[in-house]
């Protein structure tokens, strides 16, 4: 698609959607009406991600620091993402497309969580892409529960202090099975991360565009990956060295 380089499309995409209550007040609609309209650049992000063969796509939908917004703004997103799941399930299925959550989805409303858990069943099986959401998220709480359940083991000598490695404590996070993150997106011009996968983002490249989320479409997309691709992604190494590399 338009000069995109199949082979250097990120493996993992992963996307802070951003700016709907500032949409909405420019258009003078409320904030929900900007959730709801969001709704739509995420079906577009998912079925471009989808055909152009990104294996994992995480969408940061809910934080758990966006529990304290207004009442009535959290009930209305906890009730679109169950309206979303349940629309989307068919078109899921269709696309070979595994949902997965990380975040403390069981403080989510019993609704959403049991049609969540229900969706995740459902395409568990599926292989063609795994689309992450991440609700109820907070980086640092993942961190913190990675180490209770890192702790325990450690009490009950499964594993040995000196044995923890990297490695180790990736594997204690709920994103153990997927790779971190190449590419973060994050609409609405913040130049921030705002608590995401904190631990998996140290050597993300990261693009911010201006764009609000509802406004985000396929050609904003295909822009971010463009400039992905024209970096030179170097983890600590120099450019000489990185030449000098098999691919
Ligand atoms: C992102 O849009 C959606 C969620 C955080 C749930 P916002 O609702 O944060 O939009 P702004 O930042 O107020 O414009
Ligand atoms: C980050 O957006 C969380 C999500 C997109 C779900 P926020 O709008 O909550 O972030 P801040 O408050 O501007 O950092
Ligand atoms: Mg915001």
């Amino acid at each position: 698609m338009k000069g995109l380089v199949k082979e250097k499309l990120p493996k993992h995409l992963a996307i802070i959607m951003d700016g709907n209550g500032r949409w909405a007040r420019q258009k003078s609609l409320s904030r929900i009406e900007g959730h709801i309209k969001g709704i739509q650049s995420v079906r577009t992000v998912v079925t471009t991600c989808r055909e152009l063969g990104i294996e994992f796509l995480t969408l940061y939908a809910f934080s758990i620091e966006n529990w304290r917004r207004p009442v009535n703004e959290v009930s209305a997103l906890m009730g679109l993402l169950q309206r979303y799941l349940r629309k989307e399930l068919d078109k899921m299925l269709e696309n070979n497309i595994r949902l997965r959550a990380i975040g403390d989805i069981n403080s989510l409303p019993p609704d959403a969580h049991d049609t969540l858990i229900d969706t995740v069943e459902k395409t568990a099986h599926c292989d063609g892409m795994v689309l992450t959401l991440a609700l109820s998220y907070s980086g640092r709480d993942e961190i913190i529960r990675a180490f209770r359940r890192l702790v325990a083991d450690i009490k009950n000598k499964r594993i040995h202090p000196e044995e923890i490695s990297e490695e180790t404590l990736s594997n204690y996070l709920s994103t153990k099975d997927i790779p971190d993150p190449d590419l973060l997106i994050r609409t609405s011009g913040e130049y921030r991360i705002s608590n995401f996968l904190l631990w998996e983002m140290a050597y993300t490249e990261i693009y911010v565009t201006e764009t609000l989320w509802p406004e985000f479409g396929k050609e904003d997309l295909i822009k971010a990956l463009l400039n992905y691709q024209s970096r030179e992604r170097r983890f600590g190494l120099t450019s000489e060295q990185l030449a000098m590399e098999p691919d």
